[in-house]
């Protein structure tokens, strides 16, 4: 909570995601299968202790966060995990220093809404760019983000970038209630954008 006092835009909530929640997040089929699992913005690692308990014996999984006591509790949590204390904007770079070509699921924290429109389309194509063909993004936002600007403006921008976008339904156990947006990537989704262009 001091956490959010003190960077209330970047950290985005008072408490750590609920069960619910986290549950929701980290059911995709996709994670058992899995060889490379991104976390984007973990916090205290809520959904890292998820993601490690669905995940195979060996798959790498990155938790990117900003904040570094938040980093060192998601590495107390959650061992086996590379806790990287830096910006998700520098993902790519860690992907290439680690040897991996691409990453199979992305699950991301991230406060997208509270984000101004440069850097919500730099994080997204960081994102789209780091995700296998077929690789797919999993984000949460809070329901009534969903009618402010930012969240407004966030959500196109996830609309013109991924073709195979879906939203849950509001999750109600967490507080406020959050939706999660589900997308997978496909070469055409790039390819539209390149038409789109020109
Ligand atoms: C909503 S909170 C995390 C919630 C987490 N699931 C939990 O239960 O603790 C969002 C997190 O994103 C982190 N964050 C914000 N901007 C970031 C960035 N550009 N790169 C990495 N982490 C970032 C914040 O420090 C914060 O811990």
């Amino acid at each position: 909570m001091k956490r959010f006092v003190y960077h209330p835009v970047s950290v985005g909530s008072l408490v750590p995601s609920s069960k619910g929640l986290s549950g929701l997040i980290t059911s995709s089929p996709k994670l058992s299968s899995a060889n490379v699992i991104v976390e984007l913005g973990s916090g205290t690692g809520v959904f890292t202790e998820q993601i490690m308990q669905r995940v195979k014996k060996d798959t790498l999984v990155f938790a990117f966060e900003i904040d570094s006591l938040l980093a060192k509790m998601t590495q107390d949590r959650c061992p086996h995990v590379v806790v990287i204390n830096d910006t998700a904007l520098n993902l790519i770079g860690y992907l290439e220093k680690y040897y991996v070509k691409s990453v199979d699921v992305i699950i991301s924290s991230l406060p997208f809404a509270g984000f101004d429109n440069t850097s919500q389309n730099m994080l997204l194509e960081t994102i789209f760019n780091a995700l296998s063909e077929g690789g797919e993004f999993l984000t949460f936002t809070y329901l009534y983000n969903t009618f402010l600007p930012g969240g407004r403006r966030f959500k196109e921008i996830i609309n013109k970038k991924f073709l195979n976008f879906t939203i849950s339904k509001p999750e109600r156990s967490s507080f406020p209630p959050s939706v999660v947006y589900d997308c997978i990537k496909h070469d055409r989704d790039k390819k539209t954008e390149q038409q789109k262009k020109k």
